[in-house]
């Protein structure tokens, strides 16, 4: 079932403190004046749409929402209030928590007003808290969007003035030291299974499973970065819930630092909810301390909410993705990247050759890895020193991009802007440009440290040499890597007001890098409006809603080996739409697993994303060119499906096989992928229901064999497939619910699947 429903009106029912938002089947009801609070606005309710709230209805939702009092309990009923603390009677984990030098610690907030903005795209609830004895205000801002995403995101004032909080020995009030401040929405008894991911380099997205229980699932990421085991999403649903059944509420992090994911359940349970759901930035001690009249803003948290299963919530993220006005328009350029066909052996003469074969398999962009720049023929010098090396590139890098041009492909460079190897001009020239404590810079990781950005001049000088770059080259793309998590990062502010003149005070770095970051990729996008950026991690270790406002790609994985990134794929694409999610075709033994896979199955798993190319061409033979080629004219054909269509995920009963497809907005066409990944238990998998078609229309079903075809020949495969047969004609009804017998194929093979309708 589609959530999708025609948008009602929003707004506060006239004469009712119910504030609603609605859109797309998604609602947010929050009473204003809860009849047993203390002041805090609660939420009464968050999912699927309730239809309108006449005042009436609203009256009834209010008054249902009290609780009982249970025995041994605080005497009046608990709410679920908008920024839940102890002044709430809630014992979980707080919205708000920070302090003034050690007192302010238990906020008492109250609503002092609240705003409802709506028409144009956005609906949106602001309300504004605040503790004038604490001295601290609270913004919380939801924006309901028209595919029902719930985007919100709190900002903390302290109070100006004096008679506010603890005074220092001046008079002056102490900073607020904020410790957490988190958006939290509740979850019904009904979502009781809770699924996120996890992993490691080369693993990413693992997904782990399990019952909701009493206590709190806190993932917290202190890496500097989501990390390869970044949550991805938090997600909570009804029994058994899957891809394409079951109510689901989801959370995502849009920040690229440290961050938090929690679901917390209490007995209590929270005002008339069961649960609850939600996000922030993860603080380290005294990262945020408010001054007088300063201000801290969190991430957005992004809620969604779906009665279709996860891949309804991936389709309201990703059409609200794809809804920005610079989410990529233009088909996805097919990549040539020149990392595992050459590491760092840049010769021009190979890599030329290489762009050759490239451009004759019929690749659209030609992008130059790591190893371009001074000193770096190996991963233990030159990071910093963003400079074409000469002794490499004596007549810089006009040769080779000239080439690609020449050959009609555009051209990208690696670049890895947030790090530093010590044997680098740079280091060598400031070494306190690094982030890290008083004393020795600390642990290296792949040989190199993190530069501190959040330090103007070293911003400006990256910054600088970024744009010369840009501006001396007709560069076309950026693939822009960070390869090792933040530990102890500590930046050094200049001389501030706590301190003796002169000293340079060093304060917690993750959120200043992190906002240092995003202003650099800021300028120079900007600058440069043209150029397309790829967020890298180590693979995809810094992949989030927050760095992909800032870059038309993500790289999922250092894993090219298709096995794997069968898996790494269908749960990047949780969040991302497959066009934003890097895909490559790697050679026959994957350097990653070792593992050997034929062609066919590389390339049909390297289709269902932004698809490219990281093998050394340079040794393919005649047949191999020829199946790249046919595969880049398949990329060319179906990428404007991909761009705009949903993303289905078949339930994985067989953990030895896959479905996944795409199906176009009218529902009229659609590819599927049937992907054996391990040997089977069952002999045959039987019928395997191919979801998302529309139940109404008739499909003729064609068995696309251009990437090879492992059926062929086969006695055992089933007769729909069998050569001479005739395409099968079936309503999407019987597609959806039976589907076709899939063959049972050998590890690491794929049948394609194309559905057009046939009336
Ligand atoms: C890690 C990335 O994930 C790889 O694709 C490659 O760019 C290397 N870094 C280069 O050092």
């Amino acid at each position: 079932m589609p959530d999708s429903v025609p948008d009602p009106a929003p707004g506060t029912a006239p004469d009712s403190p119910v504030a609603v938002l609605r859109r797309a089947g998604a609602c947010l009801a929050v009473d204003l004046a809860p009849l047993a609070g203390r002041g805090l606005p609660e939420v009464l309710h968050w999912g699927a749409d309730l239809g309108p709230l006449t005042p009436g209805l609203a009256e009834h939702l209010r008054t249902t929402s009290v609780p009982a009092v249970p025995h041994s309990a605080p005497d009046a009923p608990r709410g679920f209030t908008v920024l839940p603390t102890q002044a709430d009677a809630w014992a979980g984990t707080p919205g708000l928590s920070g302090h003034r030098a050690g007192t302010g610690t238990e906020p008492r907030l109250r609503l002092r007003g609240h705003r409802l903005h709506a028409g144009g795209t956005a609906d949106t609830l602001v309300l504004d808290l605040h503790d004038p004895a604490v001295g601290i205000s609270v913004e919380l801002r939801y924006r309901l969007d028209a595919f029902g995403v719930l985007r919100a995101r709190a900002t903390a004032t302290a109070d100006t003035g004096t008679g506010t909080g603890t005074a220092t020995g001046a008079g002056e009030p102490a900073p607020y030291d904020l410790s957490a401040l988190r958006v939290l929405l509740p979850l019904p008894a009904r979502a009781c299974e809770v699924l996120d991911l996890t992993g490691r380099w080369v693993r990413e997205r693992s997904p782990q499973r399990g019952p909701m229980r009493d206590g709190t699932l806190l993932r917290r990421a202190l890496r500097g970065r989501p990390g390869h085991d970044s949550p991805l999403l938090a997600a909570a649903g009804t029994p058994g819930f899957g891809f394409g059944a079951g109510e689901v509420w989801a959370v995502h992090v849009a920040w690229s630092g440290d961050q938090e994911y929690l679901v917390e359940r209490l007995p209590e349970g929270a005002g008339a909810h069961a649960a609850v759901l939600g996000g922030a930035e993860a603080l380290r001690p005294g990262e945020v301390r408010l001054a007088p009249g300063a201000a801290y803003t969190g991430p957005e948290i992004v809620f969604c909410h779906s009665a279709a299963g996860l891949d309804g919530v991936s389709a309201r993220l990703h059409e609200s993705l794809r809804a920005r006005p610079r989410h990529p328009a233009r088909p996805r350029p097919i990549v040539l990247n020149t990392w595992e066909a050459v590491y760092f052996d840049h010769d021009l003469d190979r890599l030329r050759a290489l762009a050759d074969r490239a451009a004759r398999v019929g690749v659209e962009r030609f992008v130059l890895d790591d190893g371009w720049f001074r000193g770096r023929r190996h991963d233990r010098a030159g990071l910093g020193d963003w400079e074409v090396d000469p002794a490499v590139w004596p007549h810089g890098l006009d040769p080779i991009i000239d080439h690609v041009r020449a050959l009609g492909m555009d051209f990208g460079l690696w670049v890895e802007p947030e790090m530093v190897n010590l044997d680098s001009d740079l280091a060598r020239t400031d070494p306190t440009r690094l982030l890290h404590p008083e004393g020795d810079p600390g642990r290296t990781w792949r040989h190199q440290y993190v530069l501190d950005l959040a330090r103007p001049d070293t911003w400006r000088l990256i910054h600088d040499r970024l744009d010369a770059l840009l501006t001396r080259y007709p560069i076309a793309y950026v693939k822009w890597d960070h390869n090792r998590a933040l530990y102890e990062p500590v930046h050094r502010a200049g001389p501030g007001p706590q301190e003796p003149p002169g000293g340079a005070r060093r304060v917690p770095g993750v959120h200043r890098q992190t906002r240092a970051v995003y202003a650099l990729l800021d300028a120079l996008r900007e600058r440069h409006p043209g150029v397309e950026f790829e967020s890298c991690a180590s693979g995809g270790a810094r992949i989030d809603m927050g760095i992909i406002e800032r870059a038309e790609r993500v790289w999922a994985s250092d894993c090219n080996d298709p096995v794997e990134r069968q898996a790494i794929q269908r749960w990047t694409g949780l969040l991302l739409p497959p066009e934003l999610v890097g895909a490559h075709v790697g050679p026959p033994t994957a350097h990653t697993t070792g593992r050997r896979t034929d062609l066919a199955f590389r390339l049909c798993t390297a289709l269902f994303g932004h698809s490219g190319i990281e093998w050394d061409l340079t040794g393919c033979d005649e047949h191999e060119l020829a199946a790249l080629t046919a595969w880049t004219a398949m990329v060319r054909e179906f990428r404007p499906l991909l761009r705009t269509g949903r993303t289905v995920r078949g339930e994985q009963t067989d953990p030895a096989a896959l479905l996944h497809g795409v199906v176009a907005p009218g529902r009229d066409h659609a590819l599927f992928c049937f992907a054996q990944v391990a040997t089977a238990a069952a002999e045959q998998p039987g019928r395997t229901p191919l979801p998302g078609l529309d139940p109404d229309r008739r499909y003729t079903l064609r068995h696309r064999t251009e990437l090879g075809d492992p059926t062929r020949g086969a006695a055992t495969a089933p007769a729909w497939l069998r050569a001479g047969t005739a395409p099968p004609v079936l309503s999407g009804a019987a597609l959806g619910a039976l589907g076709v017998p899939m063959p049972r194929l050998l590890p690491a093979q794929a049948v394609l699947v194309e559905a057009r309708a046939a009336d």
